[in-house]
């Protein structure tokens, strides 16, 4: 199978005023990519932009705004239609999390995550297909995490948003592929980028495991585009990564007596 190209496609980043979504923004500029950024901070959107016409790109479109309000999504959706231009690529990346035991936290806290890592991530994604249609190699990245793959304690909506956007990518890929939009998961470890700055709830200062050692948000983006390029079903970028993956496979016993250490 061909590599696919990603020279000059136009894509769509949610998540792309800073960490992994303005990384992989900045390295679709470098193949001058045509690039629709949105998030909520406007600043540092138009600093991103900025930044990526000068690595290349054609000016990119800023839509600001936040993921939840539908008449966000229908603005994205229409920004590419202004174009004229089919949609080569959605990355779904934009993202929040929280920090503390489910039974002390409030329902808000459920709702928001699940909007914004899930839902409403989904309902831009159904929006989006009809607009990826028309392109010649389209694609969806959808940005997961690895505790989409095992729940941890002190993280349980996140990681129940997480395993919700890889089970839906499995299902996607096969109802879209006779259309032949691709769809592939990104699953990082831990990433030095403001995430866990951004918690939208913090019951503690720190988790009781401490800050696990992070990867570059640049050598994720990196990651990221290599494997599309490759054709890859899921991206998993870096070796601790890997591993979490494989123990949470192989070892699943051995990963809930680990973490009970951790409950309550
Ligand atoms: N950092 C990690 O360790 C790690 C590990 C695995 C997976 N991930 C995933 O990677 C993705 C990017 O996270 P990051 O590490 O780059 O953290 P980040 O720097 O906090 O980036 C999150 C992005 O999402 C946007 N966002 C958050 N809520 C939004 C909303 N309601 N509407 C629109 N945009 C919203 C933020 O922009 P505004 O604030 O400007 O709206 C920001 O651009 C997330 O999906 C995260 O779950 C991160």
């Amino acid at each position: 199978m061909t590599r696919r190209r990603l020279d000059g496609v136009q894509a769509i980043v949610t998540g792309a005023s800073g960490g992994i979504g303005r990384a992989i923004a900045l390295a679709l500029a470098e193949r001058r990519a045509g690039l629709i950024l949105t998030a909520r901070r406007p600043n540092e959107l138009q600093v991103v932009a900025a930044e990526a016409e000068r690595r290349g790109a054609p000016p990119p479109t800023v839509v600001v705004g936040d993921l939840t309000d539908a008449g966000l999504r229908q603005r994205l959706a229409d920004a590419v239609e202004l174009t004229d231009k089919p949609l080569d690529l959605l990355v779904n990346n934009a993202g929040v999390s929280a920090h503390g035991l489910f039974a002390d936290a409030s329902p808000e806290r459920l709702a928001t995550i699940v909007d914004v890592n899930f839902t409403s991530t989904a309902e831009l994604t159904r929006l989006a297909i009809p607009l990826l249609t028309g392109a010649d190699d389209p694609a969806i990245l959808n940005v997961g995490s690895i505790l989409g793959h095992r729940g941890i304690p002190h993280n349980s909506e996140y990681c129940a948003s997480k395993a919700a956007l890889r089970a839906w990518s499995e299902a996607l890929r096969a109802e879209l592929a006779g259309v032949g939009i691709d769809v592939v998961l990104l699953t990082p470890g831990t990433t030095n980028t403001d995430f866990f700055s951004h918690l939208i709830d913090r019951q503690q200062d720190e988790l009781p495991w401490g800050t696990p050692q992070g990867m570059p948000p640049e050598a994720v983006a990196r990651a990221a585009i290599r494997g599309l390029e490759r054709r890859r079903r899921e991206i998993i970028p870096g070796w601790r990564a890997k591993v979490f993956v494989l123990a949470a496979r192989l070892a699943p016993g051995l990963m809930d007596r680990a973490m009970r250490r951790y409950g309550g």
